[in-house]
C-alpha cells in the first residue's frame, strides 16, 4: 500500500473547513443570542453531563447499546474542571474513514451500521484465544467517566467525558503470555454498511497497535460511552480506545479484535504515510508535521487557538514511559 499515493483525507479541501467553521460562527451567533435554533441544542446545555439529555441531531445516530449503566460516576482523579466540548459540535465533527472523509457529514452516514452484536476477538499470544461479546463486557465491566483532552494531528482539540474502564482490565482478561510485547488492534470490515469501505484504496480495516506498558497504562481507556450515554455510532460504537497523550488517530475506533504480538505491528496511518504518522505518534508541539504546525491547536467548538502541551498535557503520567521525565 505505501506506493499507492492516496492523499489523507487530514488534507481535504478547505471547503470543508470553511463550511465547518461557518456552523461553529452561527452556532456562536445564536448562543450569543440565547436562540436554540432548529437542529441546535439548547445553550449550554452540554456543558453539563445530564443524564437522558440528547441535543438534537445526536439521537438519530446514538448506539442501541444498553442504558442502563449510563452516565456512570465520574472518577474525581480525571475531573479537572475544564470547559467540556459542546456535545453537538464533537457529534459533528468526525473522523471516521468507513463512513466518510468529511467529518460533518459521517453522523449522516452511519444509520446501517449494525452495532448489536458485536463480536471481539482475542488473538495471539494468549493463553487462550478466545471471542467475546461487547455488549455484555459492557455489562460486566464497572464503568467509570472521565474527562479528557483529546487532540488531532490536524491541531484541532477537544474536552470530553468518555465513559469506560482501563484497558489494562481486559488485558488482564486476555492473559498475554510473556513474549507478548505489543498489542495490534483491528476495527470492523462491513462495506456494505459503511460507505466509505466501498471501493477505497485505503488499507481497511483500520489497524492500529500500542506497545504493552503503553496499552497497560491507567490512562488508556476502552472507551464504551460519551457524555454519559453509550457511544454513538460516529465516535466509534460500540468501544472504541482512547489513549489521551497520542494524537487522535492512534484511538481506534469500534474494534472487533485485540491481537498479542512479539513485534511491533504496522499502523493504518503509518502504511499510508510512514514518515507522517509513526508509530508511537505522541503528541509534541516541538515536532511539525508537513502540513501542520503542531505548536497550536484550535478547541472546536470555541474556535480558541491554544498552545499544545506534550504529550497533550499527561507528561506527567507518561512522559516515563519515554525515558523522559
Ligand atoms: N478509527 C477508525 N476505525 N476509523 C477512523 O477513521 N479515525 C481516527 C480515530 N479512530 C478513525 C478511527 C482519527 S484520525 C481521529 S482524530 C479520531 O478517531 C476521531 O474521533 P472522534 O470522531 O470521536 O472525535
Amino acid at each position: 500500500m505505501s506506493n499507492i499515493l492516496i492523499r489523507p483525507p487530514w488534507s481535504l479541501p478547505e471547503r470543508d473547513v470553511t463550511a465547518e467553521g461557518v456552523f461553529v460562527r452561527r452556532r456562536e451567533f445564536l448562543r450569543a443570542l440565547g436562540i436554540a435554533g432548529a437542529g441546535l441544542a439548547v445553550p449550554g446545555m452540554n456543558r453539563v453531563v445530564a443524564a437522558g439529555t440528547t441535543p438534537a441531531g445526536v439521537a438519530a445516530s446514538t448506539s442501541n447499546a444498553p442504558q442502563r449503566k449510563y452516565p456512570a460516576l465520574r472518577n474525581p482523579k480525571f475531573n479537572p474542571g475544564w470547559a467540556l466540548t459542546d456535545e453537538e459540535v464533537a457529534a459533528h465533527y468526525n473522523n471516521f474513514y468507513e463512513f466518510s472523509l468529511v467529518k460533518h457529514q459521517v453522523h449522516r452516514m452511519v444509520g446501517k451500521f449494525v452495532i448489536n452484536p458485536w463480536k471481539i476477538e482475542i488473538a495471539g499470544l494468549v493463553e487462550k484465544p478466545f471471542v467475546l461479546d461487547a455488549h455484555e463486557l459492557i455489562q460486566e465491566m464497572p464503568l467509570e467517566e472521565r474527562v479528557y483532552r483529546f487532540r488531532c494531528v490536524e491541531a484541532w482539540s477537544m474536552v470530553v467525558p468518555w465513559t469506560g474502564f482501563p484497558l489494562s482490565k481486559l488485558i488482564e482478561k486476555a492473559k498475554p503470555r510473556s513474549e507478548a510485547k505489543f498489542v495490534r488492534f483491528e476495527s470492523f470490515n462491513k462495506p456494505d454498511e459503511a460507505p466509505g469501505m466501498k471501493g477505497s484504496n485505503y488499507p481497511f480495516p483500520y489497524f492500529e497497535g500500542l506497545r504493552m506498558d503503553e496499552a497497560m497504562h491507567p490512562l488508556t481507556l476502552v472507551a464504551t460511552g460519551i457524555y454519559g450515554k453509550p457511544m454513538p455510532k460516529q465516535h466509534g460504537a460500540p468501544v472504541r480506545l482512547i489513549v489521551p497523550w497520542k494524537y487522535g488517530y492512534k484511538s481506534i475506533k469500534s474494534v472487533v479484535k485485540l491481537e498479542f504480538v512479539a513485534d511491533q505491528p504496522k499502523t493504518f496511518w503509518e502504511v499510508m504515510g510512514p514518515n507522517e504518522y509513526p508509530f508511537e505518534s505522541n503528541v509534541n508541539p516541538a515536532v511539525p508535521h508537513p502540513r501542520w504546525l503542531q505548536s497550536t491547536e484550535r478547541v472546536i467548538d470555541t474556535g480558541d487557538r491554544i498552545r499544545t502541551l506534550p504529550f497533550n498535557g499527561y507528561g506527567d503520567q507518561v512522559a516515563k514511559l519515554y525515558g523522559k521525565s
